[in-house]
């Protein structure tokens, strides 16, 4: 009987399901990294300006406390970003022809607010608020890092629902004082958690309910 297949039919044949069956173990491979890697978090990624401002040359080379630009933290739910005449109450004297600082001359030129582009944001569906936080001794550093080291500003924390629940189950180790929350490098020699424990009954932190699901989901 004549072959109905030539013979290199059947070696193309296994070709074919060796790559087929390679690439299922590749792409299995790359959801099990894509789902461990800062990837799925945004940690440590960078987002366009319209300027490359950097944290760390005012907050940390300048000293600028965080409440200059950032005044609505300690009260309101959202910390807010600075508006032009912020940046201007500087760059009208300083670095005025800079290019760099083009679009902050134009925004206030042309009353057009700059656009910055956020880089951490929760979904909508997560209740969260600043101004509970700062007041309960908890440190900006605490959920964004050492923001007084970044050129340009990214995610240093993942801020997942893990991330938020691992401070809310037992809050006293990581606060501080109230007058310290700005501060990138504050230190604490000693037992934290006493002295913790200390801030949470001088600030009246409620513990206990911190883990319901309506605290955040609301
Ligand atoms: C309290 C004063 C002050 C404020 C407010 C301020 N800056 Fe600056 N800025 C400076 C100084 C000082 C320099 C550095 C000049 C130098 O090193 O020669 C600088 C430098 C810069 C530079 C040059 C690049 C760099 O970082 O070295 C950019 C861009 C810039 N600022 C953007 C801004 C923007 C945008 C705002 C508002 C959100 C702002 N600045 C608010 C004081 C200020
Ligand atoms: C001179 C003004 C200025 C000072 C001082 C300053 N910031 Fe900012 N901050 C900005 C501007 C402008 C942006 C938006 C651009 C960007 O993301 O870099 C920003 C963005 C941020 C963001 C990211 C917001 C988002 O979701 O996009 C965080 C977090 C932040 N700042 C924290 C801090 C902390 C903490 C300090 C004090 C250590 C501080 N900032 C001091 C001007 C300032
Ligand atoms: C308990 C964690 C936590 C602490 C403490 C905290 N932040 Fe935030 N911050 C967040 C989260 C989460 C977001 C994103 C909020 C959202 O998308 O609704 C955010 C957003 C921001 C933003 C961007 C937009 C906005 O207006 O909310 C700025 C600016 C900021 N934080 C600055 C600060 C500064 C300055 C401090 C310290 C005084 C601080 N944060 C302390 C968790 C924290
Ligand atoms: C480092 C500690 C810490 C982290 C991280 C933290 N929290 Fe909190 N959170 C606290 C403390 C302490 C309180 C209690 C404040 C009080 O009772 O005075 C609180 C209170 C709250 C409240 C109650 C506000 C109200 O209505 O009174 C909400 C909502 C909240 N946190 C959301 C979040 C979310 C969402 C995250 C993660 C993105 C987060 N928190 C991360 C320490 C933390
Ligand atoms: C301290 C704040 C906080 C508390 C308490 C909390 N959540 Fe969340 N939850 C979050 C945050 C923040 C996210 C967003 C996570 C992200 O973007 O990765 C989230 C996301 C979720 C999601 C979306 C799916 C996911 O995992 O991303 C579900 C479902 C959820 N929460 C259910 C619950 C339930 C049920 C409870 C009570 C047992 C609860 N949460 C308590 C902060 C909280």
């Amino acid at each position: 009987m004549a072959q109905l297949f030539p013979r290199s039919a059947d070696m193309w044949l296994r070709v074919v399901l060796f790559l087929l069956f390679g690439g299922l173990i590749a792409l299995f491979a790359a959801c099990v990294v894509l789902q461990r890697s800062d990837y799925r978090t945004d940690e440590g990624w960078t987002v366009d300006q319209p300027v490359p401002f950097s944290h760390e040359h005012h907050a940390g080379v300048l000293k600028i406390d965080c409440r200059y630009c950032h005044d609505n933290v300690e009260t309101s739910a959202v910390a807010g970003l600075p508006p032009t005449h912020t940046c201007m109450s500087c760059h009208s004297q300083l670095w005025t022809g800079a290019e760099m600082l083009a679009p902050v001359r134009q925004s206030l030129a042309q009353g057009e607010p700059l656009r910055w582009n956020r880089v951490i944001e929760l979904p909508d569906y997560v209740f969260f608020h600043h101004g509970v936080h700062v007041n309960a001794g908890v440190g900006c550093a605490e959920c964004h890092g050492q923001v007084d080291r970044m050129p340009l500003m990214y995610k240093a924390k993942p801020l997942t629902m893990s991330g938020c629940l691992d401070c809310h189950q037992d809050p006293a180790p990581r606060l501080r004082p109230r007058e310290a929350v700005t501060d990138m490098n504050w230190q604490y020699e000693g037992d934290r958690r006493a002295f913790g424990e200390a801030l949470m009954r001088k600030y009246h932190v409620r513990a206990g309910n911190l883990t319901h699901c309506y605290t955040c989901h609301r």
